[in-house]
């Protein structure tokens, strides 16, 4: 019986990096999580170790695949990823590692050639992970997607998504969100108690210290900060589409955007579309925008309300599913209107949501309802 296989030490290859530099020869480093091996890793890998003269990939462990992608993540233990990873004949060693990102590894072992798979430029690789090549002089090289194979889409076909009705099945959702989170909560509390019969797959924030996240991470969701970028309001083209890449590994049916301060575009509002909800603490058509409450008591308006509607291009402006009134009384601050507004929106989503489901939209593929 053939000896269990141990997958390389940070020393060895190391130790295969300066044999490689003494020798006027080049070591390729990449990484990722190689979960369930296809062609388009085969045609990658392949490219990727032409571009020197041996090749190690950096394995996110189980655990590092966990955060990453979610809890039914990774398929395969670690120590199996990386044996048939080292069958492949473009790969000499493999090393498992713990972090989200790869940072302390390129430090340790200061590859010459950095290969980065997918549709990455070198402005959206990960920052410290920049940095840390840029420090070892390493060369970085993006390979160009190979197109119509991922892991993602594999699972989603063995799982039949996009076929099956959803009546029967839990609602997967993303949730998120920008600020106090208490529409988070209200959900994860309607999920508990049965009132919404759905699996919260991931949270996203672009605010790494919100409340939102915090509520997320006490309720042991799977809880993501994104940089969205300097502007308050927009997203950097890289938060967009590292936000696309979260959902479409979460494979969720539904993204509810719950205070979420940025404004979704191309490629999550296309993919996603009619099946992004958002809450706007007003009686769309009516005070659209930021400061809703406060648009209410300028206006005199005697009530006000909340809706939850589509999300399309245009800000506040798809398809209204429902609406709660809430009056405006004399003495009302903003943040007092807010507050009972907020009392009503806790209800409607998860309402919403469940309806939607109980209706059997959306699923994924699904047009608009
Ligand atoms: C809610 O009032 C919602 O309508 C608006 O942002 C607020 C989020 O509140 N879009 P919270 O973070 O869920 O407490």
């Amino acid at each position: 019986m053939p000896a269990d296989y141990t997958p390389a030490t940070i020393a060895d290859v190391r130790r295969l990096r300066d044999t490689l530099d003494q020798q006027g020869r080049k070591l390729v480093f990449t990484n990722g999580c190689f979960d369930l091996l296809h062609a388009g890793h085969v045609r990658y890998l392949e490219q990727a170790r032409a571009l020197g003269d041996a090749m190690v990939i950096a394995l996110n462990s189980d655990q590092s695949v966990r955060t990453l992608k979610g809890p039914d993540r990774p398929l395969n233990h670690q120590n199996d990823r990386a044996e048939v990873l080292s069958a492949l004949r473009a790969v000499d060693a493999v090393v498992i590692f713990d972090d989200e990102r790869a940072t302390l590894l390129i430090d340790a072992i200061r590859p010459h050639v950095y290969a980065k798979g997918g549709d990455y430029t070198v402005d959206s690789l990960n920052r410290e992970e920049r940095a840390a090549l840029e420090n070892a002089g390493t060369q970085i090289c993006i390979l160009p997607l190979v197109p119509g194979r991922s892991t993602t889409s594999t699972i989603n076909k063995m799982l039949g998504s996009g076929n099956a009705g959803a009546c029967e099945s839990k609602l997967r959702i993303a949730v998120l969100g920008s600020g106090e989170g208490s529409n988070l909560r209200a959900i994860i509390a309607a999920i508990q108690s049965s009132a919404l019969i759905a699996e919260i797959a991931i949270t996203l924030s672009d605010q790494a210290d919100s409340n939102f996240l915090k509520i997320a991470r006490e309720a042991g969701l799977t809880a993501q900060f994104v940089d969205g970028g300097p502007n308050p309001r927009r997203l950097s083209d890289a938060a967009q589409k590292e936000i696309f890449e979260h959902l479409e590994r979460a494979r969720v049916d539904v993204v509810v955007l719950a205070g979420f301060m940025r404004i979704l575009k191309e490629p999550v509002i296309g993919a996603y579309q009619g099946r992004i909800v958002n809450v706007h603490p007003s009686l769309l058509p009516k005070h659209k925008g930021a400061s809703a409450p406060q648009l209410a008591i300028d206006a005199g308006d005697s009530e006000t309300g909340c809706s939850v509607h589509l999300v399309t291009s245009e800000i506040d402006a798809g398809l209204i599913l429902a609406q709660a009134k809430v009056p405006v009384l004399s003495g009302d601050t903003a943040e007092t209107l807010h507050a009972r507004i907020k009392i009503e929106e806790h209800k409607l989503l998860p309402q919403v949501l469940n309806e939607w489901r109980e209706r059997g939209l959306p699923v994924r593929g699904a047009g608009v309802p």
